[in-house]
């Protein structure tokens, strides 16, 4: 993070609340990190004392992010409907249904059952954290704050390996996915001392509502930014979904589309949920490959943290270029070495090191900038509508992705499958050279203006 950030945030412009909703931002965040990750080790135990097709098993991975999939295209419209407070302790109840079904399934059915529950609650997660954040926090902070939500699903995904190592030698995979209920019932009890978006409550028409949290989460005056907010209602309510397909806006549909699933079928989630079964071939043993997935897991907090430091110096276009690149790179050497015969010993090391690069390199790059970049490019009018199909397009990648998995390494072997990743890595490099605007130092009405003008800048200033 830049010292200006960090002088920013220190400084608050909107009081200790401003701190108190960024602790409920990486409740949000470490939830969905920690309930994605948590498959990884738990699927090692669950193998043995279930037995499943290939197809099965990638449903039993990939169950949750049908269930996001889901939750984010329904989430965005309960947010609006419910508020987003109470759609918060909806998904904090339903994370918690989730997890006790899984914790506590007799069978597969049932398994796949608290998989979809945990999904949707996921996918709720996955839009009302942010939105609830960027609606509360004050103008000055709210890129710090978007970044540090990317950040929080990286330490959930820690977590949640953490957890996997620590109940490995018990085999314990139902207290594995059954942990996921403490964090839901912290972010129940946490969310009930919350107060409502004020952006929300000015919507509904609870105007006097909305100035009092402004006045209470605020250190200076608070009619400017009513104002602002008064001005934003009244676009919004005139601006409908079929207003995206507007030609001045579809170069900016087609970069949050392209990178959502850029992000996803470069094989990102490949690593962070099969992780121990992969490094299971390198006869690591189960133990070791689980803690080789904790280095990987610290090493995307790690890279997170780097990419938030240099993300408002060096531009969004350059750590996307780097670490897309770098992808690149680590996929071909990983195709390499497990296409190499008697794989064992100093190659599983290295496959070790490359998967580790690989994911350093997701870190500083696809990570963060997506989730940053689709909160900057679309105008304030039609943001939430556009971040929603975005999204959605995120979840039905990752499920693309974890669903093929195991079926790709079955049919056409752990080479050829890193090696697709690697060519869709190379056309998500393409892709952001030639349509990806840097966005880097410039007002959000500034972005709007470009596109207007359909003239989104790509220069790397
Ligand atoms: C992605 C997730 C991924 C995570 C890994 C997020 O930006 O959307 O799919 O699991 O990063 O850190």
């Amino acid at each position: 993070m830049s010292t200006s950030n960090i002088q920013d945030i220190l400084s608050g412009g909107g009081g200790r609340f401003v701190y108190v909703t960024a602790a409920l931002a990486a409740l949000n965040g470490l939830l969905f990190g920690f309930d994605t990750g948590i498959i990884s080790g738990a699927f090692l135990f669950i193998e043995n004392e279930f037995t499943m097709s290939s197809l099965v098993e990638g449903i039993v991975v990939s169950g949750a992010m049908a269930g996001a999939a889901v939750g984010a295209a329904v989430g965005g419209k309960l947010a609006d409907r419910l508020g987003r407070r109470r759609l918060i302790l909806i998904s904090a109840i339903v994370f918690f249904i989730g997890s006790l079904t899984m914790a506590v399934a007799p069978n597969v059915p049932v398994l796949v059952a608290g998989r979809l529950i945990d999904g949707v609650a996921i996918g709720f997660a996955s839009i009302v954290g942010p939105l609830y954040i960027s609606e509360i926090a004050p103008p000055k902070i709210r890129g710090a704050l978007t970044s540090l939500n990317q950040l929080m699903v990286t330490v959930g995904i820690l977590s949640s390996y953490f957890v996997n190592f620590a109940l490995a030698d018990s085999e314990s995979w139902r207290a594995m996915l059954g942990a996921g209920m403490v964090p839901a019932v912290i972010l129940a009890i946490g969310i009930l001392k919350m107060p409502e978006s004020p952006r929300w409550l000015f919507e509904h028409g609870k105007e006097a509502e909305a100035r009092a949290i402004l006045q209470q989460t605020r250190s200076g005056d608070v009619e400017k930014e009513l104002e602002e907010i008064r001005g934003t209602v009244s676009k919004q309510s005139n601006t409908g979904l079929r207003d995206l397909l507007e030609p001045w806006l579809r170069p900016a549909l087609v970069v949050g589309l392209g990178l959502a699933v850029f992000q996803q079928v470069t094989g990102i989630n490949a690593v962070i949920y099969y992780a121990p079964t992969i490094l299971e071939s390198t006869e690591f043993g189960n133990a070791t490959s689980i803690l080789a997935t904790v280095g990987i897991g610290l090493i995307n907090v790690v890279m997170t943290i780097v990419a938030i430091a240099l993300i408002d110096r060096v531009g969004r276009r350059a750590l996307l270029l780097t670490g897309v690149g770098g992808m690149v790179v680590t996929l071909g050497i990983l195709g390499a070495v497990f296409y190499l015969p008697g794989f064992s010993g100093g190659l599983g090391i290295i496959a070790t090191v490359s998967l580790m690069l690989f994911v350093a390199f997701f870190a500083i790059g696809l990570g963060p900038v997506f989730w940053l970049l689709i909160s900057e490019i679309y105008p304030l009018a039609v943001r939430g509508s556009a971040m929603g199909i975005v999204t959605v397009a995120n979840w039905g990648a990752n499920l693309l992705v974890s669903l093929m998995f195991p079926v790709m390494t079955a049919n056409l072997g752990t080479p050829s499958t890193f090696w697709i990743f690697g060519v869709c890595s190379l056309v998500a490099l393409v892709f952001t050279y030639a349509l990806v605007p840097e966005t880097k130092g410039r007002s959000l009405e500034a972005i709007e203006n470009d596109l207007r003008k359909n003239i989104a800048s790509t220069d790397d200033d």
